[in-house]
């Protein structure tokens, strides 16, 4: 008896680049490729088959501006990616993160004010909404809002509703920590900060307490889903908030650095990966978690179906 963990509760992320042909191999990051979109609609088709529904979306603009604008201008990468994606498959749940990082030259998640790199909270919510907005006329099914800008569900809520998009959902990236276990990703995504770093509005991992105020906080603003992140350290958090907010649809992302130490340790003979994705994974359903965004989600799903 126990849990046993289905490919429909794991969500696959892809990052997305512009032209055609192209699947890069990510620095650091074994397994995991940036496509563009003719690539990615192939490697859709093979997720479907094996059973996964669900995919989070990273756009990888080719060009930066202090403000991050192309990360909502019109034809940006993602709106194109999303159409397509919808046009080929309408019934896989498409879910974009909207933050500011990847499109920004500095690489932080929000607007700063003046010379300094302090957020400009008013000026990011408005660039964040701009982004859910072009994203869910491009058809995105959920945004996903990881700035950590505050209220930023609230203001991507009323944006979305004011302009006819009262279906499109949205997953709070709520309790997300300033964490070690990004390195991979942002080598994937090319958005480390260039001066600086997060822990001015990504939460403290010595303060568990703060986590749960943010759970409620976006829950209270409209979030239909909340997320913590990452997921194997902070498991408790996960038990504490499925505690507390029983009804809360909960996510966990599995994030790249812990994904890459089950990687390169399995490359290092030190334990078999199948075995210790599904044990992690299971681990963070066991916790509380509803939905789990991993890049093992392609291997678990076949590993889950042979058993
Ligand atoms: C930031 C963002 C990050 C991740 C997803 N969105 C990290 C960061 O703060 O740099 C990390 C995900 C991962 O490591 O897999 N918008």
């Amino acid at each position: 008896m126990g849990i046993n963990l289905k490919p429909d509760e794991l969500i696959y992320p892809y990052f997305v680049i512009g032209g055609s042909g192209k699947e890069e191999a990510i620095r650091s990051f074994p397994g995991v490729f940036r496509f563009s979109i003719d690539r990615l609609i192939k490697d859709i088709e093979k997720l479907h088959t094996i059973g996964i529904d669900k995919i989070l979306l990273f756009g990888v603009p080719e060009r930066k501006d202090a403000s991050g604008s192309h990360a909502y201008k019109d034809g940006n990468i993602i709106a194109i990616a999303v159409k397509a994606i919808k046009k080929e498959f309408p019934d896989i749940v498409v879910m974009t993160d909207v933050c500011l990082c990847a499109y920004t030259t500095h690489g932080h998640c929000g607007i700063l004010r003046g010379q300094g790199w302090s957020i400009d909270n008013r000026k990011t919510l408005d660039a964040l909404s701009k982004i859910a907005l072009s994203h869910a006329e491009a058809g995105a099914d959920w945004v996903a809002p990881s700035a950590m800008a505050k209220k930023q569900v609230l203001a991507i809520r009323n944006a979305l509703d004011k302009h006819g998009h009262k279906k499109t959902k949205v997953l709070g990236y709520s309790a997300k920590f300033a964490s070690n276990f990004y390195g991979p990703f942002r080598n994937a995504a090319d958005s480390s900060p260039k001066f600086g770093d997060r822990h001015a509005y990504q939460l403290n991992f010595a303060d568990g307490k703060a986590a749960l105020e943010e759970i409620k906080a976006d829950i209270k603003e409209g979030a239909d889903a909340v997320m913590v992140k990452p997921a194997l350290s902070y498991l408790d958090v996960i038990k504490e908030a499925r505690t507390k907010f029983p009804d809360a649809t909960l996510a966990a992302y599995n994030v790249s650095g812990e994904y890459a130490f089950v990687k390169y340790g399995a490359r290092a003979g030190l334990w078999d990966e199948e075995k210790m994705a599904i044990e992690i994974l299971t681990s963070i359903k066991r916790a509380g978690a509803d939905l789990i965004i991993t890049y093992h989600a392609k291997d678990a799903a076949r590993w889950l179906r042979k058993s």
